[in-house]
């Protein structure tokens, strides 16, 4: 793409020169924020299809080719090296962690697990077939009115309320999917392996133990790890957006997990495996149903499929599909809708409608499929997610709230509405 090097705009016969800032690597910004005061005209974009709404030193990523970073560390190197509290360090942070300042993250976490009684009485005030995103967005806003101690913008606060979120979300999770299934909640040992203890407080029988499988708790482990940041995705804004407000960090994380929950955004990957399904039940061959999504007819999207940013393999589908692969051949289940992702793929790709459009695989295609084989409910698909996100979330409040140009977020809009009429009192409507 060619790089801009001087910009200018012409309204009404005035031209006006537009800075241009720097980025370090990716897309350069037109800044237009006095635009309104110079010309009174506002920029119209819905969708946010090219509006950088903040600096971020986060998390790049190169959506042609195909290239997800975390401060300058490719995905691939994290999900083969890292595992996921070490990532979330280095999200929230900026740098690795020596082995001390990531051990002292871990014991600090572990310790943190457990929840007070007052959230489990929260948690079981729910129907028992409530959504769990409904209930996790309701609990980790609940969470402020224990911990008032973390609520502020120093670093200290904002420190605890990173150790909070990231203990007790793992926690509320684990509780959330034993209640589904009517069991007792267990508490946590507060000590061990992070990722081991979220598995043995969700999966372990009523009596006895769980012992976690080291294939599967390494999957997990890089499945939260390719969840843990994406830049300035709906989520995410959202959470930029309340936090810009200078709501506190749950409230925030809180709306983050509300936009998470839908069906365009992290609920894609519940929604690709009910589109398995229904293909099952339909009786539908695959290539009748990619018909029917081409024709658009129906409404019905390749769920799984397609990226505001990616316009080609999204880079954390691809290992999602190799773990996908291991787990699966290891555990022996549901191959049967593996094989059929894969044939979707493999004729979505090869179509001109996809082709052309450029729709591929993102990180959702074939996340539930490894998840319902690691034995967890489609309902937890998203939640899933949401713990995996969190390090993302903490780590864009707390660049936000230290970033001198944040401002309240608040957009303008296009009045379209009627311009002014008088009032009509009812008897004479
Ligand atoms: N299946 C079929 N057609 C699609 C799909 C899809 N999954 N995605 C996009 N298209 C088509 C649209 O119909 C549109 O076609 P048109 O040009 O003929 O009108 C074109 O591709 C562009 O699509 P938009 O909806 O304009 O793209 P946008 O960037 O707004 O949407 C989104 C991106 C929401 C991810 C979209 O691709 C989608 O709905 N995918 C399915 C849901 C999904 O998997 N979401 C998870 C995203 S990843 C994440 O959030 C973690």
């Amino acid at each position: 793409m060619a790089q801009v090097v001087d910009a200018r705009l012409i309204v009404d016969g005035t031209t006006r020169e537009l800075p241009i800032e720097r980025a370090t690597i990716g897309n350069d910004g037109l800044g237009i924020s006095t635009l309104l005061r110079d010309t009174g005209l506002v920029t119209m974009d819905p969708g946010f299809m090219n509006t950088a709404a903040c600096e971020s030193a986060i998390t790049y990523i190169d959506g042609d080719a195909g290239i997800l970073r975390y401060r300058g560390y490719p995905i691939e190197q994290l999900a083969e090296q890292s595992t996921f509290l070490e990532t979330a360090y280095l999200l929230i942070h900026g740098e690795l962690p020596s082995e001390d300042l990531l051990t002292a993250l871990e014991n600090r976490v572990e310790r943190h697990m457990h929840v007070h009684d007052g959230i489990k009485a929260f948690l079981n005030a729910f129907p028992r077939d409530a959504h769990p995103m409904a209930v996790l967005s309701g609990a980790i806003s609940a969470l402020s009115t224990f911990y008032p101690d973390s609520l502020g913008t120093s670093e200290d606060e904002l420190e605890l309320a990173t150790v909070l979120l990231l203990a007790k979300t793992a926690t509320v999770i684990a509780y959330l999917q034993r209640r589904a299934k009517g069991e007792d909640l267990i508490e946590p040992r507060r000590e061990g392996n992070y990722v081991d203890e979220f598995m043995r407080i969700g999966f372990s029988p009523a009596s006895g133990e769980l012992h976690v499988d080291p294939t599967l708790r390494k999957a997990l482990d890089l499945l939260l790890i390719l969840h843990a940041d994406h830049e300035q995705n709906c989520s995410t804004s959202t959470v930029r957006i309340v936090g810009s407000s200078q709501a506190n960090i749950y409230a925030a994380i809180s709306a983050g997990i509300g936009a998470l929950s839908g069906p365009l955004h992290g609920g894609a990957n519940e929604a690709a495996l009910k589109m398995f399904d229904q293909i099952k039940e339909s009786g539908d061959t695959v290539e009748q149903f990619v018909a029917k999504v081409k024709d658009k007819a129906e409404g019905a999207r390749l769920m799984g499929f397609g990226h505001r940013v990616y316009k080609s393999y999204d880079p954390r589908g691809a290992q999602v599909k190799k773990v996908a692969d291991k787990v699966l051949q290891q555990l022996g289940g549901n191959n049967e809708t593996f094989e059929m992702a894969k044939q979707l793929e493999e004729i979505a790709l090869s179509d001109e409608y996809f082709i052309e459009r450029k729709l591929y695989p993102n990180v959702d295609f074939y996340t539930g499929l490894l998840y319902s084989a690691m034995g967890f409910p489609a309902p937890m698909f998203t939640p899933l997610f949401a713990l995996g996100r969190m390090p993302g979330w903490i780590a864009h409040y707390r660049e936000m709230l230290n970033d001198p140009r944040t401002k309240i977020g608040r957009p303008r809009q296009l009045y379209t509405g009627q311009t002014e009429r008088a009032y009509v009192p009812l008897d004479q409507r």
